[in-house]
């Protein structure tokens, strides 16, 4: 029996593809987890959706089981901290906690009219100072706009205060706190600050873009740091006690603090469903003239914020699962790695998953995906290899921007997600940089720096410090390709790339 007051600390992970509860100890280490997969839904060729009920019922459930399997009674959390599937917009009835609709992925293109007609003078930068992003269907803001245009009754259940606003992190802490007439409506400013509606410097919404987007503002959740006590679990919910809810973070940005990347110069690139590199800039807000994202890292209670730049690639780890479910290659996504291994290299062959059209620092939602250099000496080997080398290729055009807009050159990469249990795959990705790429001993970063914001915000972990002796080195990868050989790959991969735009008239 472990000793009844030893404390923990409980995170959920709501992810694009599965949500996790990890329950961690002091020292930051896994003490008991589960993970459920959820529907992906796609009506149609351009649309991706969820159901917000399943997302809230699995939660529900990796709470209990990953409960069960660590024998811990509910009163040794300390606190609960949650991350979050960024962008993704549910709508939601706060009396009854019915959605009006399936949520709207982050990948879906379905605003994508809607964003070129926001756009003054088709510059999709027209609101980059004030919100740190391009007019893109990625962000919320528009996701918002089209539910309350297209979803019948939604405007006017808005106006009567029947119609609220959330990302995931909003959705599950609304329900922990005991959803319909008493869940709080809250966000943190990682999460708000990618709708498009919160401006920047102020970390407040902002009324003109609230204009802009047609939102009003009785929708939209408070915004609050990401290191808080936010309210406390209802008794009567899963937990069946009062447990702090004390952390809240976007995933990618929750990775970075799981990272401890907490120095301005520090980075980390997440190989998840997409791939997310993001390069901590301190208080300090950098613009990007290169197609990356300016965006709030953290913000630690009353302390102020911490800024990032930030590369966004839409589709890595998916891509294998597409290979798996859709060409039915393989039949778990680790498998890859050997049907990789059956060739020697690429065999001229590049594939450029543009599926959502291409995020960053591109910004074309006209192009869409393409195989090229296909001969007939291409096989499944060839393709298995160009899909994991497509990680790798669109993660060095965002360390090339990032060394532009921020002039500095990263010596060394950190990196986590579930894709770097794939050795080819890291060590690619290292020969293409040429530099080290390092992985820490808990890869599962993102659910860890939802706990640690949680367990700051109630004294579980006294100052970051302590987080940063809690990292440790897993496994270093060392580049090992000649100039003439990378050079030359990666201006087969510039030219694919080019070869994808335009595709959508
Ligand atoms: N050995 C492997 N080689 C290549 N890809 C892999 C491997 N193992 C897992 N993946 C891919 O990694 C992804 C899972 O990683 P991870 O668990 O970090 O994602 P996730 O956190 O579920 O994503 P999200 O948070 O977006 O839901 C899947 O898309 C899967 O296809
Ligand atoms: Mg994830």
């Amino acid at each position: 029996m472990k000793p009844k007051k030893k404390q923990y600390i409980g995170a959920i992970d709501q992810g694009t593809t599965s949500t996790r509860f990890v329950i961690f100890n002091h020292r930051g280490e896994i003490v008991s987890k589960h993970q459920l997969e959820h529907k992906q839904i796609y009506p149609k060729p351009d649309w991706v959706e969820h159901d917000p009920i399943q997302i809230r019922d699995n939660a529900f459930q990796v709470i209990k089981v990953a409960m069960k399997k660590a024998e811990i009674a509910p009163e040794q959390l300390a606190g609960i901290g949650v991350t979050n599937q960024r962008e993704t917009t549910v709508i939601w009835d706060p009396q009854t906690g019915k959605p009006y609709c399936n949520a709207i992925v982050w990948q879906d293109l379905r605003t994508s009219e809607l964003c070129k007609s926001m756009a003054k003078n088709n510059n999709i930068n027209c609101y980059s100072k004030k919100v740190g992003l391009p007019l893109a269907t990625y962000f919320s803001g528009p996701k918002i706009r089209w539910i309350l245009e297209n979803v019948p009754g939604v405007k006017k259940a808005a106006q009567k205060g029947r119609a609220i606003f959330g990302n995931m992190d909003t959705w599950i802490i609304w329900w922990l706190t005991g959803g319909p007439g008493k869940g709080i409506h809250i966000t943190d400013v990682t999460n708000a600050g990618r709708t498009m509606l919160m401006n920047l410097k102020t970390l407040s919404w902002d009324p003109e873009m609230l204009d802009i987007m047609g939102v009003p503002d009785n929708m939209l959740p408070e915004i609050k740091s990401s290191s808080e006590i936010y309210g406390y679990t209802a008794q009567s919910g899963v937990f069946g006690k009062s447990i702090p809810v004390a952390g809240d973070l976007g995933d990618q940005q929750a990775a970075l603090f799981g990272q401890t990347c907490f120095s301005p110069g520090e980075a980390k690139n997440t190989y998840g469903t997409g791939c997310f590199l993001l390069l901590n800039t301190g208080e300090k807000i950098v613009y990007s003239k290169s197609g990356l994202l300016t965006t709030p890292a953290y913000k630690i209670g009353g302390q102020p914020a911490v800024y990032a730049l930030e590369g966004s690639i839409a589709i890595a780890g998916s891509l294998i699962q597409w290979i798996r479910d859709n060409l039915g290659l393989i039949k778990k996504a680790p498998e890859i790695e050997n049907l990789a291994k059956s060739v020697s290299d690429n065999g001229g062959l590049y594939f450029v998953p543009a599926f959502s059209g291409l995020f960053a620092p591109h910004w074309r939602s006209d192009a869409r995906g393409i195989m090229v250099g296909l001969t007939h000496f291409i096989n499944k080997g060839h393709i298995a290899r160009a899909a994991l080398e497509a990680c790798a290729f669109q993660t060095k055009e965002i360390f090339n921007a990032m060394a532009k807009d921020s002039s500095i050159s990263l010596k060394s990469l950190k990196v986590d997600g579930g894709m770097v249990a794939n050795n080819l795959l890291m060590q690619f990705q290292s020969d293409i940089l040429n530099i080290p790429v390092i992985c820490p001993k808990i890869t599962e970063t993102t659910v860890l720096g939802a706990a640690y914001a949680a367990g700051l915000a109630v004294g579980f972990w006294k100052e970051q410090k302590e987080l940063e002796n809690n990292w440790s080195k897993g496994k270093q990868w060392e580049p090992d390709m000649n100039k003439k050989t990378r050079e030359s790959l990666y201006k087969g991969w510039q030219k694919a790339v080019k070869r994808t735009f335009d595709w959508v008239e």
